[in-house]
């Protein structure tokens, strides 16, 4: 079971300053101590407008769903449907498009530090049917990735460590002792291989797109999702989209 964790009220750990809470309080009797989560990995979640979330919502039930749309692929398992290139194909919601890239550039930008103008390339409804899954995957040839919760009711997105046993780069120790997965005394979550984020109708999340990232049996008939990959216009000065097109 994954850990659970609200990305809109995370538990910071302070390493600095007169920190009173009663969780901290107490692990002090166990040992005086502090902990930085160096080297975290960020999964940034904003929101769509509950307006600009039911225009996506409308549009895929009025004009694509059994409406004979032609961009149209299977998951593995065949109760999740993908719809694709939906931006192309209606302008009625380049204004959300644009939102969202304004978003990606925002996560990338200003939370994440890169100085890259990045561009949404790829963009597709996922339609699940009840106890649908999606198994462990990244995307490839994309820096971020992101997906629109549209109708979902209170859900989740596990994400998996990118520093897991089968993916450790050669210039880390190979030697492994693996921790225990039951929950840590302390609280702390370093040991986690896998996080349950929260979402729920609107949340748009924003991730590094080399995150693997799936979810189990969905517990909704009709979970409505929009995900989409971003590359950058320009990687220095070298590169463009332009030169893939
Ligand atoms: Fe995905």
């Amino acid at each position: 079971m994954p850990y659970l964790n609200n990305v809109f009220s995370d538990i910071i750990y302070e390493l600095f300053g007169d920190v009173k809470c009663d969780i901290l309080v107490e692990r002090k009797k166990i040992m005086d101590h502090q902990v930085a989560g160096y080297f975290a990995t960020p999964v940034v979640a904003i929101k769509l407008t509950d307006k600009e979330n039911e225009r996506l919502k409308d549009l895929f039930y009025n004009k694509i769903r059994n409406k004979n749309y032609k961009e149209i692929g299977r998951n593995r398992c065949d109760t999740l449907t993908h719809y694709y290139n939906i931006f192309n194909n209606f302008g009625e919601v380049k204004d959300i498009f644009r939102k969202l890239e304004k978003m990606a550039n925002f996560a990338y930008q200003d939370v994440m530090n890169h100085v890259s103008n990045l561009q949404i390339t790829d963009h597709w409804f996922n339609y699940a049917k009840r106890n649908s899954s999606q198994h462990f995957h990244a995307h490839a040839n994309s820096v971020l990735s992101g997906t629109v919760f549209i109708d979902v009711d209170e859900d989740y997105l596990i994400f998996r460590t990118p520093f897991d046993v089968d993916r450790t780069p050669q210039h880390m120790n190979s030697l492994i002792d693996e921790p225990s997965y039951e929950e840590n005394k302390l609280g702390y979550t370093f040991h986690a291989p896998e996080v349950s984020a929260g979402v729920s109708n609107g949340t748009v999340l924003f991730w590094p797109s080399y995150l693997r990232h799936g979810y189990e049996n969905t517990k909704k008939e009709g979970r409505l999702t929009l995900s989409f990959n971003c590359l950058p216009k320009n990687i220095n000065h070298d590169y463009s989209i332009g030169t893939y097109i």
